[in-house]
């Protein structure tokens, strides 16, 4: 009896340390099945995010009247830039108040903060260097063109300007780690923001030009011979058409032009993020990842686009040069929001969406993005520049994902939740989960909706969650949803019941039974355009 008691509270005690060791464990990412997931304080954290506009998170005072909008939008995080020249306005001299001070009300708010860390390049450009930075081209060395002139970006083949810069950040990191571990407020670091290469596809700088003159690394090589078969098939067309060649000079290898050059920039601009990604990471392992300005199709880098950035063009280049590099994150300022997360995530990759245009289709996007993608989660820019937080589309469904995420996350990795977007020329997808096909359309699709006759349709869309054999929970606006049997034609599928709530504390609470009308006298089951509802779906069959 003594000896059962003993060993009773022996593992009572064990039991309480390891839920303790993983609640303490700062934030990571972790394979489930086919998806990433981010976890916090132990447990899957879907970012409900969104990102301040450049300046407005340069003082604390300025702060004050956006703290209150990003709740009003129920965010759980905010993306804030940290800036190089206001930590180290001073060579040496390092000043984290305002950090600090960001943290602890970010606290204050139940926020959780991903910093950028505006430093050796935002939008290409140096601008966020530190002044005795700026004032000391000698010492550190800034990209030429092909002309032969200077421009306000630091080249990324100076160590000079690497070492200034990871050392920076590894003051930052040990400040969060030292004032922040506990707490866990600061969970993810973008590094640097939309790095690319500009007005020329690749810098002229004599160091570049020596580097350029060189064998493309043995590492580069290898990482291409062993990934063949994945490779995007962009890279591998360039690399095919020079004859897969394994030893040479990247013009030798990749053949001459603006593509070569901005996959030897790739190379190198990977190479200096990982670094400063590697040494911040010895210090405080968060997650860390770069961003990307897109590239319009058939424009030229440098000339057309930031050359060599994180784009999907190039994912192998910075995913080889880059190890430490968890993820690369596209800033979504067009309209093909498909198209542009096919590609990120076409290497199985997780998406992030940390920038994406703050309009009226982005609420349905960041809902498609978590329920198709898997997204670690989603930020519209300059969040805070709304005057009516409290009616912004992305609030009520940032309030429907909040409740929703723990079973999304739970069900994750096994295609189980499943997202929808729709818009007058995208209007109906099919989904297959379990014994049944469901037929998702825009609400307007139905003849007596307000909005049928309407010359534009809004966008829509909807996430879908299984968590039974004939359970599903439904959210979002605007669709409506029939059902049948994925292949049994002679099988009838019925609503048993439908029913509209809300989850408090995990607990599932219904607001009202839906029927009749709801539900077009079982026939379907519709979340009208501007309604935003989370409904619990049960479905039976019949022959
Ligand atoms: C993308 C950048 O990453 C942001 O910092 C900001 O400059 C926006 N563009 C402005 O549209």
């Amino acid at each position: 009896m003594n000896i059962l008691r003993k060993s009773t509270v022996f593992l009572i005690v064990l039991l309480n340390i390891q839920v303790g060791i993983c609640q303490n464990q700062i934030p990571r990412l972790q394979k489930k099945g086919n998806r990433t997931q981010l976890i916090v304080e132990g447990n899957p954290f879907i970012i409900l995010g969104g990102e301040l506009g450049n300046s407005s998170a340069t003082t604390i005072e300025n702060m004050h009247f956006i703290w209150p909008k990003l709740k009003a939008m129920n965010l759980n995080t905010v993306l804030i830039p940290v800036y190089w020249e206001l930590i180290e306005s001073e060579e040496a001299k390092f000043d984290f108040s305002l950090v600090e001070q960001i943290i602890t009300e970010a606290r204050n708010n139940k926020l959780k903060l991903v910093f950028l860390w505006f430093a050796s390049w935002k939008n290409s450009m140096s601008c966020y260097a530190p002044g005795w930075i700026k004032l000391n081209q000698e010492r550190f060395p800034r990209i030429k063109d092909d002309k032969n002139r200077s421009h306000e970006i630091l080249t990324p083949f100076s160590e000079n300007n690497l070492m200034a810069d990871l050392n920076a950040f590894e003051k930052l990191m040990s400040f969060i780690k030292d004032f922040d571990e506990t707490n866990q407020t600061v969970i993810m670091i973008q590094v640097e923001n939309e790095i690319g290469m500009l007005p020329t596809a690749r810098d002229y700088h004599p160091l570049a030009n020596e580097a350029f003159k060189k064998n493309v690394p043995g590492e580069l090589i290898k990482y291409m011979q062993q990934n063949r078969n994945k490779l995007v098939p962009e890279f591998l067309d360039i690399w095919g058409k020079n004859g897969f060649k394994t030893s040479g000079n990247w013009e030798e290898i990749f053949g001459k032009g603006t593509h070569t050059d901005e996959i030897f920039m790739a190379w190198y601009y990977s190479k200096y993020a990982n670094r400063i990604i590697e040494a911040g990471k010895k210090i405080y392992p968060l997650p860390m990842f770069v961003n990307a300005a897109l590239n319009r199709p058939n424009r030229e880098p440098g000339s057309g686009y930031p050359s060599a950035g994180p784009l999907p063009h190039l994912m192998d280049v910075w995913k080889a040069a880059g190890p430490s590099i968890d993820f690369l994150a596209p800033d979504i300022y067009f309209p093909a929001f498909k198209h542009w997360s096919d590609l990120y995530t076409r290497q199985g990759d997780p998406l992030f969406i940390p920038e994406h245009r703050f309009d009226n289709t982005a609420a349905y996007k960041s809902l498609y993005a978590i329920g198709h993608y898997g997204a670690l989660g989603f930020a519209p820019f300059s969040i805070e520049s709304t005057d009516e937080p409290e009616n912004e589309p992305l609030g009520k469904v940032y309030h429907l994902l909040a409740q929703l995420s723990p079973i999304i996350s739970a069900n994750q990795g096994q295609g189980k939740p499943e997202g929808v977007l729709f818009d007058k020329e995208n209007r109906e997808t099919i989904i297959q989960m379990g014994k049944y096909e469901f037929t998702f359309r825009h609400d307007y699709t139905l003849g007596w909706s307000p909005g049928a006759n309407a010359d534009e349709w809004p966008m829509t869309g909807a996430i879908i969650i299984q968590t039974g054999e004939d359970e599903f929970y439904i959210a979002g606006s605007g669709v409506v949803v029939t059902f049948k049997h994925t292949d049994d034609d002679s099988v009838n599928t019925g609503i048993l019941k439908v029913d509209e709530g809300r989850f408090e504390n995990n607990d599932w609470i219904i607001l009202r039974h839906l029927n009749g009308d709801q539900t077009h006298q079982g026939r379907h089951l519709r979340i009208p355009e501007g309604d935003y509802s989370i409904q619990r779906l049960k479905l039976y069959t019949y022959k």
